[in-house]
């Protein structure tokens, strides 16, 4: 029996990670972080298990694993609280879930899900999600799950230097998923905690559709990290959809253009691209990008900076 074919590709955000400022063990933690990730998506698809599935079993690691910017390790608001961001969305009929400030949903992914399947709405915020994440059973923690020191020291320091939300490193820390199933069918997932010191109930584009996330088993699925504000502006994982379905370009030449985009505008960030024809493409205008891939034929490996 041949194998059906099947792909997925992750990302754990867009920085300015370089090889002259991690370690060696510290390369070494965040690609096993990312190879994690990525089997539990990979397992899914390999059992011939759908796509939204598989994207949501990668994001649900990166959201417990407390190097990612998403659930756990989550970066803080000005205020010092975790407001996390979570969205979905299936290629097969473009049917889609996000939720935007939740603070005590473990997994918002699966929030953004509930949200997707078992309301009659695409898009809940703050108290009324969290109402809703109980009234599906959904895990609910203490907001100290979230919290770490080291995310602590990062807005102790944005808060001493003055700094301005772009300044403080490793900043686009979103998590993402996209892939495509052995039915051909494609699915993305983003999930972050924004930006170190975000305020005023600020949203950025993971839990936009359209912006940070996009399906449509017609062109691709696209999970984007970087400056929310401009891949709001650019409307970035429906540009690349849009462009691979009416303008007939390949995954990297849609993704290159709308992040070069993106790039003239002054955002930072990148994408992870995944098309029915099996291809999964990165396209970032950052020094690094924690990111991997996997398909049927093999293939699984996982990267940070540029050029690898
Ligand atoms: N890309 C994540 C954010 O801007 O919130």
């Amino acid at each position: 029996m041949t194998q059906k074919s099947w792909s997925l590709a992750i990302h754990g955000g867009a920085g300015t990670m370089s090889p002259d400022v991690m370690t060696d063990a510290q390369q070494r933690e965040y690609k096993a972080a990312l190879q994690a990730a990525l089997d539990a998506g990979a397992a899914v698809l390999a059992r011939g298990g759908a796509a939204l599935d598989a994207v949501e079993a990668a994001i649900v690691v990166l959201e417990d694993d407390p190097h990612f910017n998403a659930g756990r390790g989550a970066v803080f608001t000005y205020e010092g609280v975790n407001e996390l961001d979570a969205s979905i969305m299936d290629g097969r009929d473009r049917s889609a879930g996000a939720v935007t400030g939740v603070t005590h949903v473990k997994n918002p992914v699966k929030l953004a899900r509930a949200v997707m399947e078992d309301s009659p709405h695409v898009f809940l915020s703050r108290e009324g999600a969290e109402q809703f994440a109980r009234e599906q059973g959904l895990e609910i923690v203490d907001a100290a799950w979230f919290a770490t020191p080291e995310r602590r020291r990062q807005l102790e320091e944005l808060k001493a230097k003055k700094l301005s939300w772009f300044d403080v490193d490793l900043k686009y820390g979103t998590v993402g998923a996209v892939a495509v199933d052995s039915e051909g069918h494609a699915a993305a997932a983003t999930s972050t905690g924004g930006l170190t010191g975000k305020r005023w109930g600020r949203i950025g584009d993971s839990p936009v559709i359209g912006a940070g996330n996009y399906a449509d088993d017609r062109a691709c699925a696209v999970s984007a990290t970087g400056a929310g504000e401009f891949f709001i502006r650019a409307g970035v994982a429906h540009e690349i959809c849009a462009r691979m379905r009416l303008l007939g370009e390949d995954a990297q030449t849609a993704a290159d253009a709308v992040i070069a985009e993106v790039g003239k505008m002054g955002g930072d960030g990148g994408v992870i691209v995944a098309a029915p024809n099996g291809t999964t493409v990165f396209s970032f205008n950052t020094p690094g990008m924690y990111r991997g891939r996997a398909d049927s034929n093999g293939r699984s490996e996982v990267a940070i900076f540029a050029g690898e």
